[in-house]
């Protein structure tokens, strides 16, 4: 199965602020996606490695993105880079691999040459003939990790805590996505703006949302994500909402978000049966 798009939709998932809900919404979109039958990479490339030991053990991890990015020293003490693919593992999650980070990774935000930030995206490249979608989840800062999920994806999604100030730094996400755009890319899209971490009981949380989708107007997604526990507790025994806690609050959301970012991409989904339809 898969395939069923013609070329996979990389896509990264960013705000610099830390605890806005990026790893979460990473890890849940694309075990939605997989659940959903289409095959999907989770590409990690943020040096704290969270989406990482959401869905593998760390002991299994031998090869990880600082030995395809930054490369290491061989026994034979030549300096080598593994291939991209090499650190891809399959997930216990049918239809979900994972490209591992490590904090080594932290490197290539000081060492990095320009001319490097390409690397990511030719990887993606060819990844796009294997899978439907490549989800990236990124570091909680502006710098050459951010600057390489950007520049090889073609949308991207912002996720924003429900929080006071929500829109805190977004005005320098937009700086980054704009240098991208015309250094490189002009058709870098933004798939939407999703609220996080919303709780009904507070005016905070329906002031944020406010703000949001006076900001983002339709860009702004009408699925908001809930405060849920579950979600917070998923990742330590290595699972997704939708194995841990099928009816919370969570899963729906997280649900409901998948659908709306298929229905964003004019991916029709009827019933199991997808039909892609751009
Ligand atoms: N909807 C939610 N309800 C409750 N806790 C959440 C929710 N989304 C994220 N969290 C928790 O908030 C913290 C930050 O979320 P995370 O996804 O790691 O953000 P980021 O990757 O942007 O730093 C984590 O402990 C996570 O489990
Ligand atoms: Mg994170």
């Amino acid at each position: 199965m898969g395939n069923r798009i013609p070329h996979g939709i990389p896509m990264t998932i960013c705000n610099h602020k830390g605890g806005s809900g990026k790893t979460t919404t990473a890890c849940n979109l694309s075990a939605g996606l997989a659940r959903l039958d289409f095959k999907t990479l989770l590409v990690d490339i943020d040096p704290q490695a969270n989406a990482t030991i959401t869905f593998l053990d760390r002991s299994i991890i031998d090869i990880h993105l600082g030995h395809v990015f930054l490369g290491f020293q061989s026994e034979s003490g030549q300096f080598m880079r593994h291939p991209f693919e090499n650190a891809i593992y399959e997930t216990a999650i049918p239809n979900l691999d994972l490209a591992a980070s490590n904090l080594s990774l932290s490197k290539l935000n000081r060492i990095i040459d320009s001319s490097d930030i390409i690397e990511l995206y030719y990887a993606v490249k060819e990844a796009r003939k294997e899978y439907d979608f490549i989800i990236i989840d990124t570091p909680p800062n502006l710098g050459p990790l951010l600057d390489m999920a950007l520049l090889a994806s073609n949308y991207y999604i912002i996720p924003i805590e429900a929080a006071y100030y929500p829109l805190e730094g977004v005005s320098d996400l937009d700086e980054t996505i704009g240098k991208i755009r015309r250094i490189h890319k002009e058709t870098l899209l933004l798939l939407g703006a999703l609220v996080t971490r919303f709780d009904q009981r507070t005016k905070i949380c329906g002031q944020a949302y406010s703000t949001v989708a006076e900001t983002f107007g339709d860009k702004a997604y009408e699925t908001v994500i809930r405060n849920n526990t579950k979600l917070v507790t998923a990742p330590a025994i290595n699972q997704s909402i939708y194995e841990h806690a099928p009816t919370s609050y969570g899963a729906e959301d997280y649900s409901n978000f998948v659908k709306e970012t298929l229905g964003r991409l004019k991916i029709a989904v009827d019933g199991r049966s997808l039909i892609a339809v751009r």
